[in-house]
């Protein structure tokens, strides 16, 4: 099977009651650490590549190691994803570049300009068979090199969604209800916590989720910012010289109920980040004579794929769905 575009993917997904998986991919070890999980899984999944990746990995790099993923794993539906794209030159890019979907977030711009951007985007884009994720709404963390803080952050607007989506021609929405990129999601202030002293995060907004999905049934929605900040990667990490104080993310539960409403894709990267790291430190740690690179990065590989294999069976949902 060559790369696809999102659009059957997310038709089963929203008929079918569960989400795909779409995973930022930085290096060869995550590519396949995500793409062997799904394999395996004979799950869909989605490989998306930042701006930060591009500038860190390189396009070709990138789109040459998705490739050999497809070539790797022929039964299962993979799709090559933009994230948070900031212009049309950089959606140009990628569209001509090989990936078969991509993300305009104009979402900190008036919605006047929004629609007017994103629209730009998804004729382009359309011309050339690739789909547009656009987003109404901010989230807390890092968007578009724009750090939004915790508590400035604006839920979306459902009297919005209509005609934003009518008005761009758009084919998913992401939305802002309450997740927060990075792994820092909520201040301690907007949390309370469990008898372990461990952070519990304020739910997230079903009720703004619920309002989009009448205005616009049948529609693809996105979440962003859906990592879950696994607290055995954080104390892992905290184990072997690390130091992420009340890292905090979305409730794994939380998830998965929006992967049985309209919700189609579920951005994860902060937890592969994490994953990776805890087990590079404790390897490092347990064996400090090592310094061959294949030794330290087989065992981050290894946990994100049993990560990635742990959200595809019990958070989204989308294992046997290829
Ligand atoms: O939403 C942002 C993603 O986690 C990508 O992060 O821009 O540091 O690659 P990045
Ligand atoms: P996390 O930081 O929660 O992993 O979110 C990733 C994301 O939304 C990528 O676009
Ligand atoms: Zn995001």
């Amino acid at each position: 099977m060559a790369l696809v575009t999102t659009t059957e993917m997310f038709k089963k997904a929203y008929d079918g009651g569960y989400a795909v998986g779409a995973f930022n991919v930085n290096n060869m070890e995550i590519v396949q650490g995500i793409t062997e999980a799904a394999g395996e899984l004979k799950s869909p999944v989605i490989l998306q590549v930042s701006k930060g990746a591009r500038a860190y990995a390189n396009h070709t790099y990138l789109v040459k190691l998705v490739e050999a993923a497809v070539i790797e794993n022929p039964e299962i539906p993979i799709a090559l994803h933009l994230d948070h794209g900031d212009t049309f030159e950089l959606c140009k890019s990628c569209i001509d570049g090989g990936f078969t979907s991509v993300m305009i977030d104009a979402s900190s711009k008036s919605f006047e300009e929004n629609i007017a951007l994103t629209k730009q985007v998804v004729e382009y884009a359309h011309d050339h068979g690739v789909v547009v994720e656009a987003e109404l709404g901010t989230l807390a963390g890092i968007e578009d090199e724009v750090v939004v803080e915790a508590g400035h952050e604006s839920y979306t607007r459902p009297e919005e969604v209509e005609e934003f989506v009518s008005r761009t021609g758009c084919d998913s929405l992401a939305i802002a209800i309450g997740t927060s990129h990075g792994a820092y999601k909520f201040t301690a202030a907007q949390c309370t916590r469990n008898a372990d002293g461990i952070l519990v995060p304020p739910p997230l907004r079903f009720d703004v989720l619920e309002e989009c999905i009448k205005r616009l049934p049948g529609f693809p929605i996105v979440l962003h910012g859906s990592s879950s900040v696994p607290q055995e990667f954080v104390k892992m990490v905290n184990q072997y010289g690390g130091n992420m104080p009340d890292a905090v993310g979305i409730p794994e539960e939380q998830l998965r109920k929006a992967a049985t409403l309209a919700v189609c894709k579920i951005n994860i990267d902060s937890d592969i980040r994490l994953a990776m790291t805890g087990n590079i430190r404790k390897y490092f740690a347990e064996h400090p004579d090592h310094f061959d690179p294949r030794q330290y990065l087989k065992p981050a590989r290894q946990a994100v794929k049993d990560m990635v294999a742990h959200k595809i069976k019990y958070v989204l949902g989308s294992d046997g769905k290829a």
